[in-house]
């Protein structure tokens, strides 16, 4: 029986994503990030990460999907990493519009901050007809993941006080209430609330993310993280 398996890659963003990213950020915030700021720091921060989700969907027979493909790629060359750099060199040399028709459907995408102890999420945000799909978990699986990769002590962010939601992610993955930044977001000074992991290489903190990346597999099938 012919058969459509969607399948999800995170792999870094670039700037011939942006435009997609754009529309997702314009549904998911009321003070959106401008076009700059994106391209800002996927140039020019040495700090900033920024990954996205695509949907890849794959005609086929019943069954026949491979493996779940859990641990991130190493090659830069990989088949996923030569398209992207082939959508590059056509960006550049054929015009962005060209390398964008090729793209497949981003889903998500989220930025965090490499800082010398700890990865600070700075935005996250998945297509608002996709949400409650895992997609937004699977977001936070590549960031931690990153952070493991990279030795970063913990995982932080600030989410709005209102945005119960995202918190109960955030706490779904271990991520506790350490604070507040009263009056922290410029457009109707709502309150920040500070959230961070414990020790992300702690043994009780991977035993929880072990498990936790288990049964979302099981729930939301397979995903690549690719992250060169
Ligand atoms: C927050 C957000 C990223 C979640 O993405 P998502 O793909 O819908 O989330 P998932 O389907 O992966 O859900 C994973 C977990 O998040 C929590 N969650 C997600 N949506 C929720 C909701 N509407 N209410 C309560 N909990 C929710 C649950 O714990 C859920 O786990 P469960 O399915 O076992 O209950 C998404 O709602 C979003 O993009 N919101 C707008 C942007 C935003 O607020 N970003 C956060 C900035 S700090």
């Amino acid at each position: 029986m012919q058969t459509t398996a969607v399948r999800y890659q995170v792999r870094p963003m670039d700037l011939g994503d942006i435009s997609q990213v754009m529309e997702i950020e314009r549904e998911s915030f009321l003070d959106m990030w401008p076009t700059s700021a994106f391209k800002q720091d996927i140039q020019h921060n040495r700090l900033a990460r920024y990954l996205v989700v695509v949907e890849q969907r794959e005609e086929g027979e019943e069954a026949t999907a491979p493996p779940a493909e859990h641990e991130p790629k190493g090659s830069p060359m990989s088949p996923p990493g030569l398209g992207r750099w082939l959508g590059e060199l056509k960006r550049l040399f054929g015009g962005e519009e060209e390398a964008e028709t090729s793209r497949e459907p981003i889903v998500g995408f989220v930025g965090v901050w490499l800082t010398p102890d700890e990865a600070h999420i700075v935005t996250i945000a998945v297509r608002e007809s996709q949400r409650g799909r895992g997609i937004g978990e699977l977001l936070l699986i590549a960031v931690i993941a990153l952070a493991i990769l990279n030795d970063r002590e913990v995982v932080t962010l600030e989410v709005r006080a209102s945005n119960q939601a995202a918190q109960t992610l955030y706490e779904k993955y271990g991520f506790r209430n350490v604070g507040v930044r009263p009056h922290y977001y410029s457009d109707n000074h709502e309150d920040a609330v500070i959230m961070t992991t414990e020790p992300i290489h702690s043994a009780p903190y991977q035993a929880l993310f072990q498990q936790l990346r288990r049964e979302h597999h099981e729930r939301c099938g397979q995903y690549e993280l690719d992250f060169n």
